[in-house]
């Protein structure tokens, strides 16, 4: 099947295959080509270029692009979209002046998603968090990785990482799945952080590396959550089942986190609200992500990620959503490169960088995700007419979104 698309106002992201990621001076720069076309063959982007080189292809389908822009589809390195119910209430709470903490600590938060995921069948979640991922492709994004984390029980994490698997062979988007059991202390085990470690190593770990439910492995690395100590003794752990560590840290506080991602080699580390000195200077030179989630700092009002200080300093930056019930019940990409550009000031070719090519080194699959490059998924966002690229973050409430396509079939 070919696919040619014709007219188009301007080509993002056009990249070499050789590009698997941009840092510091170099995510000021997006390439692109304008009226281009792009021919997709068999679910892959196999040609591209100026209208006025266009070659002589006899196409099932042909779109005209006339006045639109054409990107790479969002890759979304970190959500937790299999979850049940929402936590609506408290958001509320927040509202009436409670803390995300004191509500965590009077057993809301994680262990209240926990629970509600406890009571809900696996048939249940699963319609629940296709709906999302449905939403989330409709906005563009083209890839996503899910955590799991609302289960806490080995049976429970079981089930997320197993609706996972499912999504992923239903659904033509790409999903990369990591295993976060270290996301909280279940309340039983609140003095007898052993005991859940053990669980996690002796019968989580095991059991999910023998279905192979997984591909990363997470913690969230933070103060009354879990140590660095017992964090390094996860990821460990992780890797020795053949899971690559993507850890949640610096939300809250600079504890050491950082330090701990880059002696374990982590594919990522997320969030970062609260960056020293340090922090930056450990992830120079070494081949972990950071990633910021901006919705996330929006909708609890805590700091954004430093993102100038960090491109600054030459490192690179992916964006993504953090969609889950507590802290981001949003998925929309477009949103996340918008706040990148309003809150943490920057520009929006950085930000398109950061969500689509350095979005996918997050996630481990920029070799084929990510860019417009000859061989890479035809995972396209094809705009409505937009007067330049810059409508995508000023225009932040609109949808600009016109076709979405994904492994080379319009989705929407
Ligand atoms: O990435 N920070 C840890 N985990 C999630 C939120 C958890 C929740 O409140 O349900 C996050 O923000
Ligand atoms: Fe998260």
């Amino acid at each position: 099947m070919t696919t040619l698309i014709i007219n188009i106002k301007e080509l993002l992201q056009v990249r070499d295959s050789s590009i698997l990621k941009v840092s510091g001076a170099e995510m000021a720069i997006l390439p692109t080509i304008k009226n281009a076309y792009l021919v997709i063959q068999n679910g892959l982007i196999s040609d591209f270029g100026s209208m006025k080189d266009l070659p002589n292809v006899d196409p099932e389908k042909c779109i005209d692009a006339d006045g639109k822009m054409v990107l790479p589809s969002w890759c979304d390195s970190h959500t937790h979209i299999v979850y049940a119910g929402n936590r609506e209430q408290e958001f509320v709470d927040r509202i009436n002046g409670l803390t995300y903490e004191e509500i965590a600590n009077r057993g809301g938060g994680i262990l209240n998603s926990a629970k509600k995921l406890n009571e809900t069948t696996e048939d249940e979640i699963y319609d629940q968090s296709k709906a999302r991922l449905e939403e989330v492709m409709r906005l563009g994004t083209g890839a996503v990785e899910i955590k799991s984390g609302y289960g806490l029980t080995v049976e429970g994490e079981l089930k997320i990482l197993r609706v996972i698997q499912k999504l992923s062979q239903n659904y033509p988007i790409t999903i990369r799945a990591t295993f976060l059991g270290a996301h909280a202390f279940p309340l039983e085990f609140k003095e007898n952080h052993k005991g859940y470690i053990d669980l996690i190593i002796n019968e989580m770990l095991p059991e999910i590396a023998k279905n192979k439910l997984a591909d990363y492995i997470d913690a969230f690395c933070e103060t009354s959550y879990f140590t660095v100590e017992e964090t390094e003794q996860i990821m460990e752990a992780g890797i020795r089942f053949g899971l690559k560590p993507k850890m949640h840290v610096n939300q809250f506080n600079s504890i050491g986190g950082i330090q701990a991602g880059v002696k374990y080699k982590a594919l990522s580390v997320d969030h970062l609200e609260i960056m020293n000195a340090e922090d930056i200077e450990v992830l120079k030179n070494t081949e972990t992500m950071p990633v910021a989630l901006p919705s996330c700092s929006y909708f609890l009002s805590i700091p954004y990620t430093p993102a100038r200080e960090m491109i600054a300093a030459g490192l690179p930056l992916a964006i993504a959503t953090d969609y889950n019930p507590g802290s981001t019940p949003s998925g929309n990409m477009n949103f996340v490169v918008a706040t990148a550009c309003i809150k943490m000031k920057m520009t929006p070719e950085e930000a398109i960088n950061a969500a689509t090519i350095n979005g996918a080194y997050a996630m481990g699959i920029s070799q084929t995700h990510g860019s417009i490059t000859v061989g890479k998924k035809a995972n396209l966002i094809i705009t409505k007419p937009i007067p330049s690229y810059y409508q995508l973050p000023y225009a932040f409430g609109s949808n600009l979104i016109d076709t979405v396509i994904i492994e080379g079939e319009i989705f929407t």
